[in-house]
C-alpha cells in the first residue's frame, strides 16, 4: 500500500512550468515511484525561498539566527554528518570500469535495489524539482541537471551552491539540452498523522552513480556531500566520466588569481583532499607588499582547452560549502567576512546564547556558554567539541570580498600552475616543482594525506588520494590517470606547470615546520616566479626545490634553517615512501599507465635505490 488519499501524478503535474517532455517524463517517473503528496518546482524566486524557509522553520529543520543576517542553522541527525564513502557506488556496466577503488554494483542489480528503497519514499512529503546549471548558463557547453528531492534543507542549500530555478529550466527548454538526472530522498516517508522529525534520514544509505546513463540516485542521507547532488556527485563523479569521454578535466580544485607588484596576473588551480586547505588557500590575503590574490573557486574546477591551447578553468559552483572548524578571524578573515555578509545555512556548528554561531577556531577565546551541535549545554570545560569537526558553512560565493571580477566568465580563466598537496607529517617537502607534465601527473597520482573528519572513518591514517579525487573519480582510477597523461599529449597544448606542496610537515616536537595559512602566499610567490622563469631552483631527486633564500621570508618570524627543514628530502623517508608507492601501484593494478610506471623507476634511480 503506497498510495494514500492523493491525486494522481498527472494532477500533481498540472502546474508544471514546462512542456519539455524529457523533463516531464523524468519528473513523472520519479513521482510515480516515490508517491509524494505534492510537487513543487523551484523557480529561484525570493517569495518561494521565503515560504520554504518558514516551512522549514515550522518543522524545526532549521532555526533562524539573530545574526548574520538572513542566516539559518540546521543540526543533523548525529549519524548523518559526513560523506559515506562505504555507501557510495559507481554502477558502470563492467566492474573493471569502476574499480579498484570504487564500490561497484551492476546497474541492473542496483536499479532493482533502488526500485525497492525509493518505492513510496516521499509519501507524506513534497517533492521539489530543482533545475540547475553547473557553471555559467552562457558557457559554450552549459552543463544542466535536475535534482528532485524531498528535503527543504537540500532545496535551500542547492539554492546557494548552484545556479538554480527558472534560469536553468528556461535554458534547458530553449536549447533542448540534456540534463543529468539527480534523484534524492531522505528515505523517511510519513504515514498520515505521523509527526516529522527535524532531520529526517534513514539508516539505509545509497549514494549511487550511473556514469553511462549520466544519472545519480541518492537515498537516506541529508548531509551535503551525499545530498546536494550538483556538487560531488555531478560536478566530480559524473563530470569526470563525461570529461574523460570529451577530453577535459573535472577536478577537486580551488581556482585562485595572483597578481604581482608589476600588475601581472596568473591563475592557479590546486587540489588538496577534503579538509586540507582549499577553502583557506582560495581566500588567502597575501601579506607580501604589492602582491594580491583573488578568489574564483574553492572546491571544484572544470578545465577545458581554449583556442590558444591553454587549459581554462571554471568553478561550476555558486557557493561555498566550507569546513567551519579552523575557519577564523586569524586563519581565514576573508571567509569570516563572507559569512558575516549573510545568506548562510550552517550545519552542525554550535549556537551562541544570543542566537549566533560559533565553532572551534573561530575566535581565540571560547564563549563561556554554548549549545553544542547535539543540542547540549557546552562550556569551555566540556570534553567534546562544541561544533562537529565536519560542521559546515554554506555561503554564496558572491559574498567573498576577494572574489575576482572575472569569476563569472562563462568559459573560465587560463591556468598557469597546478598545485597538488596533502597533509603529511613527514617526507613530503614544503614545495617542489615537477620536471614536466608526466612527472607532475606522477606526483598527483601518489598524492597522500592523513585522513580527516570530512568522511566517515578513522582520522589520521595516511592514504593515497590521487589528485585529491579518490572518493570522486566516476570510473577506473588507472584510466583516470591515463586520461591525465593523454591530456598532456594534446596537440598544441600549452600546459600548466605542476607543483607539489605540503603545509603540514612537522618538527620532532610535532609543531608545524611551516606557519601556513596567510604565509602560504610566500610559496605562491615562488610558484608564480617559477612559471615566469625568474626564480632559481635546485634539483632534488623528487623535483625542483627553492634555492637557499629562495622563499621570501621578509617580515616572517621563522628562520631559513627551519624552511630548509620543511624542504628537506630525507633518503630514509623516501626509501619507505617508494615501497609504499610500489604497493599503491600494485593495488591500482594493470590500468596504471606505462608512463607512470616509468616515472616510478626514474624516481627509484634518482634516489639511488635501484
Ligand atoms: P573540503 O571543502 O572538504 O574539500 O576541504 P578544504 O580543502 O576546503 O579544507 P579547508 O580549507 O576548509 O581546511 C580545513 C582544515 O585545514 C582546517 O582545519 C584548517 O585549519 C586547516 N588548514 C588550512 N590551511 C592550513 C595551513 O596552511 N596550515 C595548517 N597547519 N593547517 C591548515
Ligand atoms: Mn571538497
Ligand atoms: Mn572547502
Amino acid at each position: 500500500m503506497t498510495v494514500i488519499d492523493r491525486g494522481s501524478v498527472e494532477d500533481l503535474l498540472v502546474n508544471a512550468p514546462t512542456k519539455n517532455s524529457k523533463v516531464l517524463d523524468f519528473v513523472r517517473s520519479i513521482a510515480e515511484r516515490t508517491t509524494p503528496d505534492a510537487i513543487e518546482w523551484i523557480t529561484g524566486s525570493e517569495e518561494q525561498r521565503s515560504s520554504l524557509l518558514s516551512q522549514a522553520i515550522d518543522t524545526g529543520t532549521i532555526v533562524k539566527l539573530s545574526h548574520p543576517e538572513d542566516s539559518y542553522y540546521a543540526a543533523s541527525d548525529p549519524d548523518d554528518v559526513a560523506r559515506v564513502e562505504d555507501r557510495t557506488f559507481i554502477c558502470s556496466e563492467k566492474e573493471e570500469d569502476a574499480g579498484p577503488l570504487n564500490n561497484w554494483v551492476a546497474p541492473a542489480e542496483m536499479k532493482g535495489i533502488l526500485n525497492d528503497v525509493f518505492a513510496g519514499a516521499m509519501r507524506g512529503r513534497t517533492m521539489y524539482v530543482i533545475p540547475f546549471v553547473m557553471g555559467h548558463v552562457d558557457a559554450t557547453q552549459p552543463m544542466f541537471g535536475i535534482e528532485v528531492t524531498d528535503s527543504p534543507y537540500v532545496v535551500l542549500s542547492m539554492g546557494i551552491m548552484a545556479r538554480t530555478g527558472d534560469v536553468a529550466l528556461e535554458a534547458i527548454d530553449r536549447l533542448g539540452a540534456d540534463f543529468v538526472e539527480c534523484v534524492h530522498s531522505v528515505g523517511a516517508p510519513l504515514e498520515p498523522g505521523q509527526d516529522d522529525v527535524a532531520w529526517p534520514c534513514s539508516s539505509t544509505k545509497y549514494i549511487t552513480h550511473f556514469p553511462e546513463d549520466r544519472s545519480i540516485w541518492s537515498y537516506g542521507s541529508g548531509y551535503g556531500g551525499n545530498a546536494l547532488l550538483g556538487k560531488k556527485a555531478y560536478a566530480l563523479r559524473i563530470a569526470s566520466a563525461i570529461a574523460h569521454d570529451e577530453g577535459w578535466l573535472a577536478e577537486h580544485m580551488l581556482i585562485l588569481k595572483l597578481t604581482n607588484p608589476e600588475g601581472e596576473s596568473k591563475y592557479v588551480a590546486a587540489a588538496f583532499p577534503s579538509a586540507c586547505g582549499k577553502t583557506n588557500l582560495a581566500m588567502i590575503e597575501p601579506n607580501i607588499p604589492g602582491w594580491k590574490a583573488e578568489t574564483l573557486g574553492d572546491d571544484i574546477a572544470w578545465m577545458r582547452f581554449g583556442p590558444d591551447g591553454q587549459l581554462y578553468a571554471v568553478n561550476p559552483e555558486f557557493g561555498l560549502f566550507g569546513v567551519a572548524p579552523g575557519t577564523g578571524y586569524v586563519t581565514n578573515p576573508t571567509a569570516m567576512t563572507a559569512i558575516e555578509a549573510g545568506g548562510n545555512v550552517f550545519t552542525n556548528v554550535a549556537l551562541t546564547d544570543d542566537g549566533g554561531v560559533w565553532w572551534e577556531g573561530m575566535t581565540d577565546e571560547k564563549p563561556a556558554h554554548l549549545t553544542d551541535w547535539r543540542g547540549n549545554d557546552w562550556t569551555p570545560e566540556s570534553e567534546t567539541p562544541a561544533a562537529h569537526p565536519n560542521s559546515r558553512f554554506c555561503t554564496p560565493i558572491a559574498n567573498v570580498p576577494t572574489i575576482a571580477p572575472e569569476w563569472q566568465n562563462p568559459d573560465g580563466v587560463p591556468i598557469s600552475a597546478i598545485l597538488f598537496g596533502g597533509r603529511r607529517k613527514t617526507t613530503m617537502p614544503l614545495v617542489t616543482q615537477t620536471s614536466d607534465w608526466n612527472h607532475g601527473v606522477f606526483m598527483g597520482s601518489i598524492l597522500s594525506s592523513e585522513t580527516t573528519a570530512a568522511a566517515v572513518g578513522k582520522v589520521g591514517v595516511v592514504r593515497r588520494d590521487p589528485m585529491a579525487m579518490r572518493p570522486f573519480i566516476g570510473y577506473n582510477v588507472g584510466d583516470y590517470l591515463q586520461h591525465w597523461i593523454n591530456i598532456g599529449k594534446t596537440d598544441g597544448a600549452r600546459l600548466p606547470k605542476i607543483f607539489y606542496v605540503n603545509w603540514f610537515r612537522r618538527a620532532e616536537d610535532n609543531s608545524f615546520l611551516w606557519p601556513g595559512f596567510t604565509e602560504n602566499a610566500r610559496i605562491l610567490k615562488w610558484v608564480f616566479e617559477r612559471v615566469n622563469g625568474t626564480a632559481d631552483a635546485v634539483q632534488t631527486p623528487v623535483g625542483f626545490a627553492p634555492v637557499a633564500g629562495g622563499i621570501d621570508l621578509d617580515g616572517l618570524d621563522i628562520t631559513e634553517e627551519q624552511v630548509q627543514k620543511a624542504l628537506e628530502v630525507k633518503p630514509d623517508e623516501w626509501a619507505e615512501e617508494l615501497q609504499s608507492i610500489d604497493a599503491w601501484y600494485d593495488e591500482l593494478g594493470e590500468h596504471v599507465p606505462a608512463e607512470l610506471r616509468a616515472e616510478v623507476e626514474e624516481l627509484r634511480d634518482r634516489l639511488g635505490l635501484k
